[in-house]
C-alpha cells in the first residue's frame, strides 16, 4: 500500500478547499513584519524578569526534570506555584500540566469517567470549544449535547430537556473564546449549573492574565461555592510561557494525580518553563493598568474596524475577528496584509464552523498606535 500517497490525496484536497496549511518561519515575522498573530498577549514572552528566571533555574536545576512529576521530575518550583495559583484563583488546589491541549484533553477524559461516576454522563458543550475539549470529550466516550455558542437560552432548553435523567451532568465552555473574543456571561452558567446540579468546567486559556480580578481569570469574578467546578488555564498565552493549570479541589486533584494518564505518564515541565511561567504568573497582578488599557485600545479597534464595514461578530476583548466567511477570501486577506508585511491569523475550517472564515486580529501590549493605524490603512484597501 502506497502510504504517502493517501496522505498526499488527503493534501490535495486541503488544497483545493483553501483550507491547506503549511509553517511560516516566524522569526522572520517577529523581526521584518508587523505582527497581530501572537496571544503573547502582554509582551511577557521577552520580559527580561521571566528570562533571568529561567536562567536563575536552569543554574539550579537544570534543563529537564528526568521523569514525571510522580518519579524523579518533581521539584518545589511546583508545589509553590500550585499554592499561589490556588490563592489567586480563590480555590483549595491547583494542578499543573504539560499543556493546555493535554491538560483539556487527558483531564476531561478523566473526569468523564464512566465507571467513577457510575453512569454514562451528559456534556453540554458550547459548540465553538476549542478542540482540546472536543478531544477530552471523545475520548471519555461521554454523550456530548451541544449547544448553540453562548447561548445561555439554548443551553437552558437542553439542560431542561434532561431535567429528569439521573446521569451526571457537565457543563463545559471557555470563559473567553479564542476565536471570536467574546465573553460568557458567567454568573448565569453557574446558576444553571446550580439549578441543574451540573459539574461546571471552565476554560480560561484567553482569559489568564487578562480578565477577573487582578487579571487571573473570569472565575475569580464570582462566588462558585455552590455549584462542583473546576477551572483550567494556560501560561503560553498572555503569561508568556509555556504549560497549563487546573484550579479545582483537594479531591479532584487527588483524582488527577492518580488517574489521569496525561499527568501521569508524561515528562514534568523543564525548570526553565516552570519558572518563567511562575513569574509570568506573578507579574500578572502588577500589570492591570496596562490590562485595563489594552482592553480600552482594543475596543477603539474595533469600532474602527466595524466602520470599515466589517463583521467583528460578538468580540469585546483584544481578540477581533473579521469575518469573511469564505476559506478564498479569507486567505486573500491574509495574503495581501502579508505582502505589506503585516501578519493576522487566517483562522479556516476545522479551527471554526463553515462559513465562518476570519482575519483574527490579536492585540497586544507590543503594538503602538501608530502600528494600529498601519493596519487600519490596509484593512481599508482589502
Ligand atoms: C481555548 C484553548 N484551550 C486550550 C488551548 C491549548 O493550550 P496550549 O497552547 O497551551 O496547548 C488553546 C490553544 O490555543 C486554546 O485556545
Amino acid at each position: 500500500m502506497n502510504f504517502n500517497y493517501l496522505y498526499k490525496n488527503y493534501l490535495s484536497s486541503l488544497q483545493e478547499m483553501y483550507r491547506y496549511r503549511y509553517l511560516s518561519n516566524n522569526n522572520m515575522i517577529k523581526t521584518d513584519f508587523l505582527d497581530f498573530s501572537s496571544n503573547d498577549y502582554l509582551n511577557l514572552s521577552c520580559n527580561i524578569e521571566l528570562i533571568n528566571a529561567a536562567k536563575l533555574a536552569a543554574d539550579s536545576l537544570g534543563v529537564g526534570t528526568g521523569g514525571s512529576r510522580l518519579l524523579a521530575g518533581n521539584n518545589y518550583l511546583f508545589s509553590n506555584f500550585e499554592t499561589k495559583i490556588a490563592d489567586d484563583k480563590k480555590t483549595p488546589s491547583a494542578l499543573i500540566f504539560n499543556s493546555g491541549f493535554q491538560a483539556n484533553s487527558s483531564i476531561l477524559a478523566a473526569l468523564l469517567n464512566k465507571s467513577v461516576l457510575g453512569a454514562k454522563p451528559l456534556v453540554f458543550f458550547d459548540r465553538l470549544n476549542h478542540f482540546s475539549l472536543y478531544q477530552g470529550v471523545f475520548l471519555s466516550a461521554a454523550e456530548i449535547i451541544r449547544y448553540q455558542h453562548n447561548n445561555l437560552n439554548h443551553l437552558n432548553d437542553l439542560l431542561l430537556k434532561y431535567k429528569d435523567c439521573k446521569r451526571p451532568k457537565f457543563i463545559i465552555c471557555e470563559t473567553l473564546y479564542g476565536m471570536d473574543g467574546d465573553v460568557i456571561l458567567l454568573s448565569e452558567i453557574v446558576d444553571l449549573a446550580a439549578k441543574y446540579q451540573a459539574f461546571l468546567y471552565l476554560d480560561e486559556a484567553h482569559a489568564t492574565g487578562i480578565l477577573g480580578n487582578l487579571g487571573y481569570g473570569l472565575s475569580t469574578t464570582i462566588d462558585m461555592s455552590n455549584i462542583s467546578y473546576a477551572v483550567m488555564g494556560t501560561f503560553s498565552k498572555a503569561i508568556g510561557s509555556y504549560g497549563a493549570y487546573i484550579a479545582c479541589s483537594l479531591e479532584i486533584k487527588d483524582y488527577l494525580i492518580n488517574n489521569c494518564p496525561g499527568f501521569i505518564y508524561s515528562t514534568s515541565l523543564a525548570p526553565t518553563v516552570i519558572a518563567s511561567a511562575f513569574k509570568g504568573w506573578e507579574l500578572i497582578k502588577g500589570l492591570n493598568k496596562e490590562i485595563k488599557a489594552l482592553l480600552e485600545r482594543s475596543a477603539k479597534l474595533r469600532v474602527k474596524i466595524q466602520e470599515l464595514g466589517f463583521d467583528t461578530a460578538k468580540s469585546s476583548t483584544h481578540i477581533i475577528p473579521i469575518i469573511l466567511k469564505s476559506e478564498e477570501l479569507t486567505l486573500k486577506a491574509y495574503n495581501f496584509l502579508r505582502d505589506k508585511k503585516i501578519i493576522v491569523s487566517a483562522i479556516r475550517p476545522p479551527t471554526v464552523p463553515a462559513n465562518s472564515s476570519r482575519l483574527r486580529i490579536a492585540l497586544t501590549l507590543k503594538h503602538s498606535n501608530e502600528d494600529i493605524e498601519k493596519l487600519l490603512t490596509f484593512l481599508k484597501e482589502l
